[in-house]
């Protein structure tokens, strides 16, 4: 059709409309797209794997999804990454992909409560068994191995109450079994403790806390060292149709490039704050994966080379839960509110009555520190505490 012919109609959809080439900038472009164009008919493919056949729908990933993949399967040292829209997303979907009706599948009982949940509710409802054991198992774990197992879940520190694993151990355990290793590797940032070095098949991340950095975004990484294995998790991902917004990438491949300078900070005045809290009357232990009174701490010494921003305290004998609730409230810069990597401290209390947990019950406060002054986040702490009296 002759250029003139066109309607304005035609021409806001088709338009000649030109801007100067050669455009070039620090940032990576932010590519929103559905529908991606092929060269002529007969390229048209439905394929999921865009490393191999190309670009060929939104929904598997645009260049700002795929170099966010990259990215963050370089930092892991993996074979391939894929981005899901959550960290939850990114654990739905290692089940989903890894196990099917009849197979058995280990979780730590520190591993994160929706985790948790996800196995209990869909993997039994279709027909997975689950099961699970305590997170300092180490190599005694292989006496839980069934016939059927097929997935050994850790998390190392675990959720809240910060046990560091022997992941080498559970490992090496597993692999005689034929069975996958997975890792939440949320707390290390998927950076202070090298997975793949380790022996673990496959890593997840909700990128939402550090790689985000700043808590207005939500994404998750499932990073695999074995093609055979991305490619079941890609063909997984591409049925659950569980694509992640090439906004939010854009996002985190920003907040990945202060990263270094963001974990650092944070590392130094957490573990300033958890080494002074230790010294504190109302304080009965400090959970803090470098500090000798976690449990795991000489594993944390061994495999891990730094920590980060998230640790658990646990109140005296004797503290009501009233009261340690009107800790958390006192507290005037640590904010009440779920996922942290943010910039922002938080503190959560929780009341854990599983006579598989520690029994901490009520006493325990998770804190994460942020990027506020470590003094200024001292003194809050340091008041609070004083008003229980
Ligand atoms: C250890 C761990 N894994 C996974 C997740 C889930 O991440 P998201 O909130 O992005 O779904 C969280 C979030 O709190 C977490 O703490």
């Amino acid at each position: 059709m002759a250029k003139t012919t066109k309607d304005w109609k035609t021409r806001l959809i088709h338009s000649d409309a030109h801007v100067p080439e050669g455009f070039r900038s620090l940032s990576t472009p932010v590519y929103r797209a559905s529908t991606v164009l092929f060269p002529q008919a007969s390229a048209a493919t439905d394929q999921w794997n865009q490393h191999v056949v190309g670009y060929t729908y939104g929904l598997y990933g645009t260049p700002t999804t795929l170099e966010l993949a990259a990215k963050v399967c370089e930092l892991e040292k993996g074979f391939r990454t894929i981005i899901t829209p959550g960290g939850q997303a990114a654990i739905s979907l290692i089940h989903l992909a890894l196990l099917k009706s009849g197979d058995h599948v280990l979780l730590p009982e520190s591993i994160y409560g929706p985790n948790r949940n996800f196995a209990n509710d869909v993997l039994r409802r279709f027909g997975v068994e689950v099961s699970y054991y305590p997170p300092d198992a180490g190599a005694t774990i292989s006496s839980l191995f069934r016939e059927n197992t097929r997935l050994v879940w850790c998390e190392s520190p675990g959720s809240i109450t910060m046990e560091v694993q022997d992941v080498p151990a559970i490992v090496e355990a597993a692999h005689r079994r034929g069975v996958l290793a997975v890792l939440d590797n949320t707390w290390s940032a998927g950076i202070y403790f090298d997975a793949f070095a380790h022996g673990i098949d496959v890593t997840m991340q909700a990128l939402t806390k550090y790689v985000g950095g700043h808590s207005d975004l939500l994404l998750g990484s499932v990073t695999a060292r074995d093609p055979a294995i991305f490619e079941r998790l890609g063909q997984t991902h591409q049925w659950l149709g569980c694509a992640a917004s090439p906004d939010d990438c854009s996002l985190a491949l920003r907040g990945m490039k202060t990263l270094a300078v963001r974990l650092k900070a944070v590392e130094q005045s957490a573990l300033e704050l958890a080494r002074w809290l230790q010294e504190r009357p109302e304080i009965e232990l400090v959970l803090h994966p470098a500090l000798p009174s976690c449990p795991g701490h000489q594993l944390w010494q061994r495999d891990f080379t730094g920590a980060t921003g998230l640790f658990s305290i646990v109140f005296r004998q004797g503290f009501s839960k009233e009261q340690v609730l009107a800790f958390v409230d006192a507290l005037q810069l640590f904010a009440v509110g779920y996922s942290w990597g943010g910039v922002t401290s938080l503190a959560m209390a929780y009341d854990l009555h599983s006579p598989k947990r520690p029994a901490y019950q009520h006493r325990i406060v998770r804190l994460y520190v942020g990027l506020e002054s470590t003094d200024d986040l001292k003194a809050d702490l340091a008041q609070a505490l004083a008003s229980l009296g």
